[in-house]
């Protein structure tokens, strides 16, 4: 009795979804404040769901985790096409799909977990309800690039890939400039244009377009024809991949037939590029970000972030706060209910301010 009331705790981690700055910033601060300040045994579950589903799992010690704040990508590994609620197996040219969550429940209570931390996405995190359902204590962290986590204002890994793709669309300016041009340059994002407008107006973009505002042809090509006529000679149009026309659709790069969320947007900037260039008669040239964004040391924005996250997840483990994600309103900390995040993505509101502001000086959002 005595020496089950003296264990040590022990926490499990994992990384799901896609990759991007900052996630190892999170895993250090989780692991470092766990281990300091509580004792707790560090558990690193490989590649998200797969390594709970297939029993690959490794214990993190400080040496782990130590130095790997600047470094990008995930130590654990990650995947996009494990959902255990819907696990595909190849067979033949296909795939059958199999529930493994009980899998996943059996392999942590034998790895004797208190709890996992998991870092993820929406999708990652709508699993993580579930499974939290199913009897996995659960503390969510925000994760991606797209910042379309409904519940916080802010992931980590935003500020990199903007950063990022700012730096591209600076780049594209000067050849824009030098070759009296249109440069179309696409964004990441998925379904939510945050990475589009916040990239678009740090770069300066003379037209955003972003999904959550159906653009109208004639108003791009009434743009770039106006700066011309002002004797700007070029434009740089930054495309969220989500992005589509009035009364059109989304231009898909592939499908991921195994994964939960198979869709795979992607194209947009080539199409919308040929349809400039022939309504304008100016050359045009696109450029696709894609995952250039996802890679690399994360900002100091980030890593600070993370790490205050990271750290936050430690406290609602030690509060037994389970079922939550740590999460940023208003520029404060804050919990939100797993249930509440699992429902969809978070889009840029039509009247944000930043949508105004570009407005103001004269930027087109293609309407
Ligand atoms: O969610 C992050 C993200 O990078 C999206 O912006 C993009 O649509 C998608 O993932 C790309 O997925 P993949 O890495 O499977 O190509």
């Amino acid at each position: 009795m005595s020496a089950r009331i003296n264990r040590r705790k022990r926490i499990g981690i994992l990384t799901g979804g896609g990759d991007c700055p900052g996630i190892n910033a999170v895993i250090r601060a989780v692991a470092k404040k766990a281990i300091h300040d509580y004792d707790m045994a560090i558990v690193g579950i490989e590649d998200g769901y797969e390594g709970l589903v297939h029993d690959r799992k490794r214990k993190l010690e400080n040496r782990d985790v130590s130095g790997i704040l600047t470094l990008g990508g995930t130590i654990l590994g990650t995947t996009k096409k494990v959902n255990p609620y819907r696990y595909a197996v190849r067979k033949g040219s296909d795939f059958i799909y199999k529930d493994m969550s009980k899998t996943c429940v059996r392999n942590f209570r034998k790895y004797d977990l208190d709890c996992i931390v998991v870092i993820g996405g929406d999708g990652t995190l709508g699993i993580a309800y579930r499974l939290m359902k199913d009897g996995i204590p659960i503390v969510g962290v925000p994760k991606t690039i797209d910042n379309d986590i409904i519940g916080t204002d802010r992931t980590f890994g935003f500020d990199t890939a903007t950063w990022i793709a700012t730096e591209g669309i600076d780049r594209l300016h000067t050849t824009a400039q030098s070759h009296h041009r249109v440069m179309v340059v696409e964004v990441m994002g998925h379904n939510a244009g945050w990475l589009a407008l916040s990239s678009g107006i740090a770069g300066g973009g003379d037209i955003i377009l972003i999904p959550e505002i159906p653009y109208r042809m004639e108003a791009i090509t009434e743009k770039v024809r106006e700066r011309n006529r002002k004797g700007k000679r070029f434009s740089i149009v930054v495309v969220a991949e989500g992005a589509k026309p009035e009364g059109g659709s989304v231009v898909i790069q592939r499908m991921v037939k195994e994964s939960s969320d198979p869709i795979r947007l992607g194209g947009i900037g080539f199409v919308l590029g040929d349809q400039i260039e022939k309504a304008t008669g100016i050359e045009t040239r696109a450029v696709v970000m894609g995952h250039l964004q996802r890679g690399g040391s994360p900002t100091p924005f980030d890593r600070i972030l993370a790490t205050e996250l990271g750290s936050l997840a430690i406290d609602l483990v030690v509060q037994k706060n389970f079922g939550y994600m740590v999460g940023v309103r208003k520029g404060g900390f804050v919990k939100v209910n797993l249930k509440d995040v699992a429902v969809g993505h978070r889009t840029v509101p039509l009247n944000h301010p930043l949508i105004r502001t570009a407005e103001s000086i004269g930027t087109s959002f293609g309407r």
